[in-house]
């Protein structure tokens, strides 16, 4: 686990196997600094175990930035199912799954990912109770991904202002890799500001949806990537930008929902030596964890989340700043004022005196 390459301090890796239900699932916590960590749970079919680990290896960490630089009151952890799970053994690894989070007594809660939707958390309620992101309560509630969606292409309008000087989106070219929960209501946004999208997903019958929808172009699986395009929108799963796909990458600039699109920071080195902006992906795809994680703490107030949602906009624009001032990448910027903030909390908590402690 040490030597892990992906291992990044985490404070926490557990294992789950349940015999009665079938469940396989791993639960990383990465830093409990801010807070407890919050982070979704993905379910997905991996080629084996390890690529498992990777995986709630590197998102946990990727959350205690998220949580980090939205300025929310927790650290980072995440969750991965292995699937694959059929539909007549779904409630019964859920629910297993919930008392597997009940046991991290707090230390970590969960919310939806990639394969997880909000009545598969509404079950891992009647497991536990730290889990966020279930069905509508009030305004607020349900699914984040139109709160993800939306702090996307908020984050968007940012980076086009900033790489290319504009305010408006009109007529600008863009590429939607995934049309899922978040993709699709990005492409909703995107089609209303009018901009001309260029969709792709594995599942056919999204693709003719969006393309019904907004008269978007489809476009093929292997060439979404590399379409001349202003933007390119990624918004299905992480690692799709190596070092290779960076040289040939048209767009102008990336900002996207999926976590993790860089597959190794040197990928971000070749977009940044190409003049293309990137978007730091836990920056701009924070809208979610904000909508959920205000929930969590009480906040109903739709226009407070919105309005923290928005601020993804000023945020992305002053780590671009920063970025030119020092001659590096944005996604090099806002890694450091992450760490920053999470060590400034570290320090806060060991400076803090016994006596306090247990007052
Ligand atoms: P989802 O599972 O609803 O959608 C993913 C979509 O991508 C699916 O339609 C799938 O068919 C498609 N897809 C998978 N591989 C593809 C490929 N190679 N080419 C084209 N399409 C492909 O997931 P969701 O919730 O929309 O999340 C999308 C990304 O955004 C993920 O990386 C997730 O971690 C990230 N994210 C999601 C948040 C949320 O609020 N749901 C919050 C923050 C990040």
């Amino acid at each position: 686990m040490y030597e892990h390459p992906d291992f990044d301090q985490h404070e926490r890796i557990v294992h789950f196997y349940d015999k009665h239900s079938g469940l396989k699932a791993i639960i990383a916590i990465h830093s409990t600094a801010l807070g407890p960590a919050a982070g979704g749970c993905r379910l997905w079919t991996y080629n084996n175990g390890d690529d498992a680990l990777t995986d709630a290896l590197r998102l946990s960490r990727g959350m205690s930035y998220k949580n980090a630089m939205a300025g929310l009151p927790f650290g980072g952890g995440k969750s991965v199912i292995l699937g694959p799970v059929a539909d007549d053994q779904r409630t019964d690894r859920l629910l297993a799954f919930g008392e597997a989070v009940e046991s991290m007594a707090g230390n970590y809660i969960t919310a939806e990912d990639v394969g997880v939707g909000v009545s598969d958390m509404d079950m891992v309620a009647l497991r536990t109770r730290y889990v966020s992101g279930l069905s509508k309560n009030g305004v607020v509630g349900g699914d984040p991904s139109p709160f993800t969606a939306r702090g996307v292409v908020e984050g968007i309008k940012a980076t086009v202002k900033a790489h290319l000087g504009t305010d408006s989106l009109k007529g600008l070219r863009i590429a939607v890799q995934g049309l899922g929960h978040v993709g699709s209501y990005v492409c909703e946004r995107l089609n209303a500001e009018g901009a001309k999208l260029l969709v792709s997903d594995i599942q056919s019958q999204r693709v003719n949806e969006i393309v019904a929808r907004f008269e978007a172009t489809p476009v093929a699986l292997d060439e979404i990537l590399d379409q001349d395009v202003d933007i390119l929108a990624p918004c299905a799963l992480g690692g799709i930008i190596t070092p290779k796909k960076a040289e040939t990458i048209k767009a102008k600039l990336v900002a996207g929902a999926a976590n993790n699109q860089l597959s190794i920071p040197e990928a971000g080195k070749v977009l940044h030596e190409r003049g293309i902006l990137y978007a730091p992906d836990y920056v701009i795809n924070a809208g979610g964890i904000i909508m959920v994680s205000s929930l969590y703490t009480g906040t109903i107030d739709l226009a407070k989340v919105e309005a923290i949602v928005d601020a993804i906009g000023p945020r992305l624009i002053a780590i671009y700043e920063r970025a030119k001032a020092e001659s590096t990448q944005p996604e090099l910027v806002s890694d450091l004022m992450a760490k920053d903030i999470i060590n400034k909390a570290k320090r806060t908590l060991k400076g803090v005196k016994p006596s306090v402690l247990f007052a």
